[in-house]
């Protein structure tokens, strides 16, 4: 059976150097010495990278072994670099999304994109998303679950989720700058538990802001299976029917109703969260997601989903049938001879 896991990062090799460029060393660089690649972030050591992180050959080899054929792949959130000048933002997104691009033209049944765009300028993420999908021939942009001051209800921001619609380019929100990190310094809890926050923030601005009801086309998918939010879909609810004064002000319908609407990965890591996840947002709306290559990501791709022991029609909307409506291609782009 076709498997394709939707939540999959890739780094080039290589990037521009922007912090010595612009004198500004909050931009992430990959350092190379001695058979390590290291990205140092704000002049200090963010996180060592292998050659899964960035090698498309050997990628393929290690995701084959999981029985995985296809990964929809996507930059690291650290390179999204929102804080910074528009254009300058710009090179960076331009030269990933062209790697991205270049892996999937000489992989054509192993990959697909998704880019990633300068979203503090939404008018050159519109730009910048409008040539990833027309030109580059990739399938949508990835976004942070927030921009700056800007959560994604945000006006500012409603022309590119329009454009996106236009397009029909997939959009897939992934959590990044996360709330309370100041607060948070031990224990890896801006990843513990900002990263699920975050997707919750997301999902409740794209609904309650009305984004998605002025945009019925939108094809919006969250990582890590929606983080908190339709863990607390309840509570979520519950504050929507009481206190409408303070939650429905700018959309009317209950947000649990879109559901339908979103598509959730299956990265959460228990089999008891992924059948809750299934039963609430629908077998229909799960697609396969790991988080591949990182130490926090599914390590058996797949494993979560076969572990629930589904039948084949449950197995195959996981594994790509909720993937190809997302992305919007035909089961025929993987399937095809070579
Ligand atoms: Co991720």
């Amino acid at each position: 059976m076709l498997k394709i896991d939707t939540h999959a990062h890739i780094l080039p090799p290589q990037w521009p150097d922007l912090a010595r460029k612009y004198g500004d060393d909050r931009f992430p660089v990959m350092v190379r010495s001695g058979g390590h690649h290291r990205i140092y972030k704000d002049g200090k050591f963010f996180r060592e990278v292998w050659k899964n992180a960035f090698d498309a050959e050997y990628r393929i080899q290690e995701y084959r072994q999981h029985g995985v054929d296809v990964q929809v792949v996507s930059t690291v959130p650290v390179l999204f670099s929102y804080w910074a000048k528009p254009n300058q933002a710009l090179e960076l997104h331009r030269a990933l999304n062209e790697h991205t691009a270049e892996i999937c033209r000489n992989y054509p049944q192993h990959y697909a994109g998704i880019g990633t765009v300068p979203l503090q300028s939404p008018r050159l993420a519109i730009e910048e998303m409008e040539r990833c999908v027309e030109q580059l021939g990739l399938q949508g942009v990835q976004i942070g679950s927030h921009c700056n001051k800007w959560n994604l209800d945000a006006s500012e921001l409603f022309p590119f989720f329009e454009a996106a619609a236009d397009l029909g380019a997939a959009i897939l929100v992934h959590p990044w700058d996360m709330m309370g990190t100041d607060t948070m310094p031990k224990y890896w809890l801006p990843w513990l538990v900002g990263m699920p926050a975050e997707q919750s923030r997301a999902a409740c601005s794209l609904i309650f802001g009305g984004v998605l009801e002025r945009l019925p086309s939108l094809r919006v998918a969250f990582a890590h299976g929606g983080g908190s939010f339709p863990f607390t879909i309840g509570r979520i609810e519950h504050g929507f029917k009481m206190r409408p004064d303070l939650v429905a002000t700018d959309n009317a319908r209950n947000p649990r109703e879109y559901f339908s609407r979103l598509f959730f990965d299956s990265c959460v890591h228990d089999p008891q969260a992924l059948r809750y996840l299934l039963d609430v947002v629908g077998y229909d709306r799960v697609m396969l997601g790991t988080d591949y290559p990182f130490p926090l990501g599914e390590q058996e791709p797949g494993s979560g989903i076969e572990a629930l022991g589904l039948g084949d029609r449950d197995r195959a909307r996981l594994f790509h049938g909720a993937a190809l409506e997302w992305l919007g291609l035909p089961l025929s782009r993987f399937t095809r001879e070579s």
